[in-house]
């Protein structure tokens, strides 16, 4: 092969420093089988097609599933004077089976080599993220199902406002989540489209079967648009903002559980493989693994705004820019997928302090609403009914009585409309009522489970 197009023209101008900055094989290493895979397919094409011959075609693909081994168990010895891992591999081909390999990249540029390997590896990122939300969709309705009557107050503004069932929150994760998973499985669809055949940019002039190409790789389409097609990575902002979805929605549900940790509140139990203690103070026990979930997403969230601002100025076509496409989608998605690993574990073995919540509710105006609404089915316009109660909770202010504990009498002298009924209010029947569809009622609750578990199923476990 005649490397000497390839060879970087650094090492003439400069130092190593030059090399190592236009580089990317330490990043691309990652993506080793996915881009032998690609070779080993476009061979079989090239075959197909009879530009090389059966013999050439077995030459080219034995040595790279060589080079594949050699890689695997670290023996393959990587030419940093060679700028990606493209160059390497056909390099290593090369010293293989000697000019054969060059036969290997007629029609094929590494623009769209590069744009479909990354498509590829992506593809498989997605799918694995994708088993992991379903993994930890299925924790989200077990802990549900298992804690379906566990009173809690529900908070606005962090305050005390409406009781709801503990299961009602956290089918609102389950909510929030499987439209991250829809997220991903939309990301995945536009990840699956293949780009070989487009060679540099205007498209190759071999009778390329790309179909052939694109069913040996798993392909769903093909690219309609050379140009698009090497120049393109909106499908990396999709991932980088499925991954960002999901991460900020992960963030919050770790905020609720620290909170929920926090001493004041005392509504979890972590378990302790979860938790760290401090070297100075003996007594903590710090949600070390919610915090860093909160912590990383900030990364994740700015690798999104680095791509985005890559790829804002650049003309179509390939520009070298795009060289920095992928790196910080693959650490992003590393880091979704340990996130999802850990929150899964970390749920699946957290216990909920029932008392504690049960406590808060009722130490609280929480009923307030019902008692409102209890006017206001009496005919009491329901403005009106709201100021009635408000006064009430104004005046109970700092007398740690509420609202639901004072007597039918003392109902009364504030308003004749409260009768025996009134007493029926409490945090069951408050909960009870809520029976609109979505709402925090008992058979509500079991509805959204039912539904959830219908939703997974459709899923296919996660594939
Ligand atoms: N290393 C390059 C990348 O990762 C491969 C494509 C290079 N193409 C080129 N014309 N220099 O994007």
């Amino acid at each position: 092969m005649n490397n000497k197009e390839n060879k970087k023209t650094s090492s003439v101008q400069g130092g190593e420093i030059f090399g190592d900055f236009t580089s990317s094989f330490e990043v691309d290493i990652q993506m080793f089988r996915e881009d032998i895979e690609v070779s080993v397919a476009y061979s079989k094409m090239l075959f197909k097609i009879k530009i090389i011959t059966e013999h050439e075609m077995k030459q080219i693909n034995s040595a790279l599933e060589e080079i594949k081994i050699e890689i695997e168990n670290n023996n393959f010895l990587w030419n940093s004077d060679l700028e990606d891992i493209h160059l390497n591999i056909e390099n290593a081909l090369y010293n293989k089976i000697g000019e054969v390999a060059g036969k290997l990249h007629f029609g094929r540029s590494r623009n769209d080599q590069v744009a479909t390997d990354t498509r590829l590896f992506f593809k498989r990122k997605i799918t694995d993220i994708k088993k992991q939300i379903h993994v930890l969709l299925k924790v989200l309705l077990v802990l549900s199902e298992k804690n379906i009557e566990i009173i809690m107050p529900g908070y606005t503004h962090l305050q005390k406002g409406q009781p709801i069932l503990l299961s009602q929150n956290l089918m609102s994760y389950f909510s929030i989540i499987s439209r991250d998973l829809k997220r991903f499985e939309n990301t995945f669809e536009n990840t699956d489209v293949m780009p070989l055949g487009s060679g540099a940019f205007g498209g190759v002039s071999i009778p390329i079967d790309r179909e052939f190409i694109a069913n040996e790789l798993g392909f769903n389409s093909l690219s309609k648009n050379s140009i698009d097609a090497v120049s393109s990575r909106d499908y990396i902002l999709d991932l980088l903002f499925s991954c960002t979805s999901l991460m900020t929605n992960l963030s919050r549900i770790c905020e609720e559980l620290i909170i929920w940790n926090s001493e004041e509140f005392g509504y979890i139990n972590l378990s302790d493989e979860f938790t760290t203690g401090s070297s100075i103070m003996p007594q903590k026990r710090n949600p070390d693994y919610l915090e860093l979930i909160r912590g990383k997403t900030g990364g994740v969230v700015g690798q999104l705004m680095s791509l985005i601002t890559t790829l804002k100025g650049l003309t179509f076509t390939y520009n070298r820019d795009l060289q920095e496409d992928r790196q910080g989608a693959m650490s992003s998605v590393i880091t979704v997928t340990n996130t999802l690993e850990v929150l899964s574990t970390l749920l699946s073995r957290t216990t909920f302090n029932k008392e504690k919540m049960l406590d808060n509710a009722i130490n609280s105006d929480v009923l307030a609403t019902d008692f409102a609404d209890y006017l206001a089915f009496k005919k009491t316009p329901f403005r009106e009914a709201y100021q009635i109660i408000k006064k009430i909770s104004d005046t109970l202010k700092n007398s740690n009585k509420y609202i639901h504990q004072l007597s039918l009498i003392e109902l009364k002298k504030i308003s004749p409309l409260f009768e025996k009924d009134v007493l029926e209010i409490n945090l069951k029947s408050s909960i009870e009522k809520r029976n609109s569809l979505g709402g925090t009622s008992p058979d509500s609750v079991k509805a959204q489970i039912l539904e959830g578990k219908k939703f997974l199923r459709t899923k296919e476990n996660g594939k």
